[in-house]
Formats: C-alpha cells, sequence, structure tokens
C-alpha cells in the first residue's frame, strides 16, 4: 500500500513544489469561481455528465464540493489524509457509476485553464520561475488524478477477483457432481453386466433342460447385450479418463437390444407384421450407425503421413 510520502517521491513532488502552490493560493481562490463556472459549462454541456448533476439543490452541492477541492490544491499541505480524502472521491465517483474517462477530461479542463492563468499573470516573470509554478501544479494535477482513479482499477479488480473466484468454485463443484454421476453409472452398468451374466447362465439351463433351440437363441441374444455392457462400460471409463463421448456406442447397444428382440420373436412365432417393424426398425438404426461413424470419420484429425 502506498503512502503519501510514496507517491511524492515517485513524481518528485518537493517542499519547494508544496511553497510554489501555496504562493499560488491567492491567485486561485481569486479565480476559483471562474474556474468552477467553466468545469461546470464543460459537465452540463455533455449529457453523460450532465445527468450526474441532479436537480438544483444537488448541483449547489456538488459544485461546491468541486470548488472545495479546487482550493485545497493550494493548500501546501499534502499528507495521507489529504491522500484519503482523494481516495474517497475517486470511490465516490466510481460508486455513482461515472466513467474515468469524465474525470480524465475534467481534469484536462482544470491543467489547461491553470497553465494558461500562470502564463498570464506570470508573463512579466523570467521563464524559468513560470515553469516552477507549472511543474508544481502539473505534479498535484497528476498526484490528485493519480489516486482517484486508482479506484476504478480496484474496482474491476474485485469484480474480475470476484467473479473468477466464483467461476472456478462453480466448475469445481460441477466436475465433482458429474464425476460422482458416472461412478454411480459405472456402478450401475456392472451391476447390470453381472445380472447378463445371470441372465444367461439361466438361458444355457434350458439347453439342458431339453429347449435347446430356445436356450441358445436366448442364449445369444444375452451373449449380445453383454458385449455391448462390456463396450458401454469401457466407453464410460474413457469418458472419465478424459476421453470422447461416444455416441456410436449406444447406437450400438440399441441394434443389439433389437437383434435380441429378432431371435427371441421368431422363437416366440411372433405375427409377421412385429417381425417386419423390428427388421424395419434395424435396418434404419444401421443407416444410422453408417451414417454417425462416417460423419466421425470425417470429423476425425487424419494420421500424419510418412
Ligand atoms: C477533475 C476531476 C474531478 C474532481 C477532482 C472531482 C472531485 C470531487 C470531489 C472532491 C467530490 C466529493 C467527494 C466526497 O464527497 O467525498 C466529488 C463528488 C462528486 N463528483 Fe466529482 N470530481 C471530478 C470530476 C467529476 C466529473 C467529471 C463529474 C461528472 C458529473 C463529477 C461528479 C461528481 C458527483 C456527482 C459527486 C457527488 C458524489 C456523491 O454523491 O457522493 N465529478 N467530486
Amino acid at each position: 500500500m502506498l503512502t503519501m510520502q510514496d507517491i511524492k517521491s515517485h513524481y518528485r513532488f518537493n517542499g519547494d513544489d508544496s511553497a510554489a502552490l501555496l504562493e499560488l493560493q491567492p491567485l486561485a481562490k481569486a479565480h476559483q469561481e471562474e474556474l468552477i463556472d467553466q468545469f461546470y459549462d464543460y459537465l452540463l454541456g455533455i449529457p453523460e455528465t450532465a445527468a450526474f448533476l441532479g436537480g438544483e439543490a444537488a448541483l449547489k452541492q456538488i459544485r461546491q464540493k468541486h470548488a472545495d477541492w479546487f482550493l485545497n490544491l493550494f493548500n501546501g499541505t499534502y499528507d495521507n489524509l489529504y491522500m484519503r480524502n482523494l481516495q474517497l472521491t475517486g470511490h465516490a465517483h466510481v460508486r455513482i457509476g461515472l466513467k474515468a474517462h469524465y474525470v480524465n477530461s475534467a481534469m484536462h479542463l482544470v491543467r489547461r485553464y491553470l497553465v494558461n492563468l500562470i502564463e498570464e499573470k506570470y508573463a512579466h516573470q523570467p521563464q524559468i520561475e513560470r515553469q516552477r509554478l507549472h511543474e508544481a501544479v502539473e505534479k498535484i494535477l497528476d498526484i490528485n488524478l493519480d489516486v482517484m482513479t486508482a479506484a476504478y482499477q480496484e474496482e474491476s479488480l474485485k469484480k474480475v477477483f470476484l467473479s473468477k473466484r466464483f467461476e472456478a468454485k462453480l466448475i469445481h463443484a460441477t466436475e465433482r457432481f458429474t464425476f460422482g454421476l458416472n461412478l454411480i453409472l459405472i456402478l450401475a452398468l456392472v451391476g447390470l453386466s453381472l445380472s447378463v451374466v445371470g441372465l444367461f447362465v439361466w438361458e444355457i439351463t434350458h439347453v439342458f433342460s431339453g429347449a435347446v433351440e430356445k436356450g441358445i437363441m436366448s442364449a445369444l441374444g444375452t451373449l449380445l447385450i453383454l458385449w455391448m455392457m462390456i463396450e458401454l462400460l469401457d466407453n464410460e471409463i474413457k469418458t472419465l479418463r478424459g476421453g470422447h463421448f461416444n455416441i456410436l456406442v449406444f447406437i450400438g447397444v440399441v441394434i443389439v437390444a433389437i437383434i435380441r428382440e429378432i431371435l427371441i420373436s421368431t422363437l416366440r412365432h411372433d405375427p409377421l407384421t412385429t417381425q417386419a417393424f423390428l427388421a424395419g426398425t434395424l435396418l434404419i438404426l444401421g443407416m444410422v450407425y453408417f451414417l454417425v461413424a462416417k460423419s466421425q470419420q470425417a470429423i476425425a484429425p487424419r494420421p500424419p503421413h510418412g
């Protein structure tokens, strides 16, 4: 945290500058009204700044604050209390939503006014004398601007910092949540795969209990399902490890389920319409599978040559 002493030393502001500003105090007092008139003509002439100056009573109050600030430039004492007041002013401007741009341009107006005033009133003095006064004025105005506009940087840093922290927390929480869901999915898949193994064993028993054809066909269908469960588990583990989500696996699962249904349907001697419906569905799913596989090949980067 910079102190007023630090800031003054960075601007090479010394006792001579304080003395020069104090010397200018009577002149500033005599021209305070004129400068503030120009300051307000300027602010009221820009719709964006005029909007902050409200009604008659508010305008009078704010005008007094600006007039006091101007005269305070020449009081010769620039300590931490002076800096604190500038910081509060900066925060007051930020609070009302005034853009830093207007503070900078208003400061430019004050600077031009004072430089011209010194040029005019000290015209008979040597150049070096005018320069001494100019430099003191330039330094104190730059210091004022520096401290006041720091409030804008603090505000934007605060916003960035807060939103960054919030975003990071949100992303972290969502990642953990998704990871948890994926683990549940894997456990469910493992459980289902075990049930499919159980189903397979149960269907094999049909073979030994005489229903050979039914047992073999059903077991074949169940094996297909088991095969797809393995694919699903594999896909899920790859996704958890950061791999791509593969939609083809899901289409494959549905195809296998339909094939199994067709096998069972023939065993059950279902009506022809049911079997035709299943065959039609299988055909459509096959086409979808083919198209998705093709488009994935087109998107995937080609392996490097050589
Ligand atoms: C050279 C640039 C400027 C300086 C040095 C300056 C200085 C000040 C000071 C010393 C205060 C009193 C702060 C407090 O109550 O603690 C103030 C308040 C205020 N200034 Fe400025 N000002 C500048 C530019 C502007 C501009 C461009 C506007 C635009 C309209 C503006 C509008 C206001 C308003 C509306 C307040 C009252 C804020 C409140 O509600 O507390 N100022 N300014």
